[in-house]
């Protein structure tokens, strides 16, 4: 018996479903045990019984820099060392939100939150009041985190365990501009993954984001963009940057906190202002701002300069060109789907072969710094052998 079944056996008499988060059971990939991890090193990731895997999930996207990156666990140690968390004020929560406004072309003001869910549900909440309507438009297979509002037909763990979920919004297809255009009458918001990658990596078809900007101006509708996955990865200021189009509200997580639990939300700055103590919509968080949590976003953000997407970029096209022969590979910047019948099939033989993919098709392969050419080259063949 492995390590991993016996933690396993513990956790499922303890943990709902033995795990955290759902899809990390693997259940929809056939496994009989998560993958219970030991420690991370760059692209690779150890488990409790000394398997080493090439990891292009890279805890779903924090990583850019990889596992264990030395600069980031310095810079958390060094903020451990004064204080794990204070529950007020402090200066690095005042130039993490510099850096993002720096970053982000739309974002005027940010408040941090701890997690993704929190600052979607809250962007939500925002653009209810500053337009004092409730319903809203979002799409199918897209997903906002967990709360209650945007669980019905949402992508990720929701769709890979084909549940059910309730949920709010006026749900319409990804890249279906007429669908919104039917739709917005009186909307609060349409809220969007710019780049859908909780239903695989689906890129917006041209247009459809300069589209879902007028049908906002026209309606008074507010424009989230939710970039929790796009932000810092598919270009330095997100996918507002890479395809030129500026939502009112960015909701932020996953690179943005260097692997610690953090996410923020912003915009303009007089709708952000509607926020507590400024205005009238309350907002609140123990941890929110965490020093641990702002030194490690901050120690990543910075170092996200031109050169590191140029070199994910080169990356990518040399994915694109191993992978595509294979299936539909869909990829914008450092993250990417490959499409295939048998995805679980494909899942297996890859962790045989000590390369972890995301365990859904309905989610990402993410490229960090630390993905070498020989890791893209591993990956290629690996593939290559599966359709052999
Ligand atoms: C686009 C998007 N929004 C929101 C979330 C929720 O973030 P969190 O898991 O930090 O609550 C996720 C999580 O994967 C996401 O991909």
């Amino acid at each position: 018996m492995t390590t991993a079944t016996e933690l396993y056996a513990r956790a499922l008499g303890l943990i709902p479903g033995g795990v955290n988060s759902p899809v990390r059971a693997m259940k929809a990939m056939g496994l009989g045990a998560p993958i219970f991890a030991a420690r991370g090193d760059g692209a690779y990731l150890e488990d409790v019984d000394g398997h080493r895997y090439l990891d292009w999930v890279l805890s779903w996207g924090p990583l850019i820099f990889g596992h264990a990156d030395p600069e980031t666990v310095e810079a958390v140690v060094a903020a451990a060392r004064r204080g794990t968390t204070f529950g007020t004020a402090t200066e690095a929560e005042v130039e993490l939100a510099a850096e993002i406004v720096d970053a982000v072309p739309s974002v005027e003001m940010v408040r941090l939150v701890s997690s993704g869910t929190e600052a979607a549900m809250t962007a939500l909440r925002l653009a209810r009041a500053a337009t004092g309507r409730e319903p809203f438009v979002r799409f199918r297979g897209g997903y906002h985190g967990h709360a209650d509002p945007f669980l019905s037909e949402a992508g990720s763990g929701v769709r890979t365990l084909g549940i059910e979920a309730g949920g709010e919004g006026r749900v319409v297809d990804f890249n279906d501009l007429d669908g919104v255009e039917r739709a917005i009458d009186g909307a609060a918001c349409v809220f969007v993954e710019p780049v859908a990658g909780n239903m695989g990596v689906v890129p917006p078809a041209p247009g459809f984001l300069e589209g879902l900007r007028r049908l906002c101006d026209e309606s008074g509708a507010l424009l989230v963009f939710d970039e929790v996955i796009t932000g810092f990865r598919v270009a330095r200021g997100g996918a507002q940057e890479r395809y030129r189009v500026l939502p009112d509200l960015t909701v932020l997580g996953k690179i943005v906190g260097g692997g610690l639990p953090l996410a923020a939300f912003g915009g303009r700055a007089d709708l952000m202002e509607r926020l507590a103590p400024a205005g009238d919509v309350y907002q609140a968080g123990t941890l929110s701002g965490n020093p641990l949590a702002t030194a490690a976003g901050l120690s990543v953000v910075r170092r996200l300069t031109s050169d590191v997407y140029d070199e994910l970029e080169r990356k990518g096209e040399r994915l694109d060109r191993g992978l595509t022969p294979f299936g539909r590979f869909e990829r914008v910047g450092a993250m990417a789907t490959l499409f295939v019948d048998d995805y679980p099939a494909l899942f297996r033989h890859l962790l045989e072969r000590g390369i972890y993919l995301a365990p859904s098709q309905n989610e990402a392969m993410f490229l960090s710094t630390a993905h070498g050419d020989e890791e893209i080259d591993r990956t290629i063949q690996a593939v290559g052998d599966f359709f052999a």
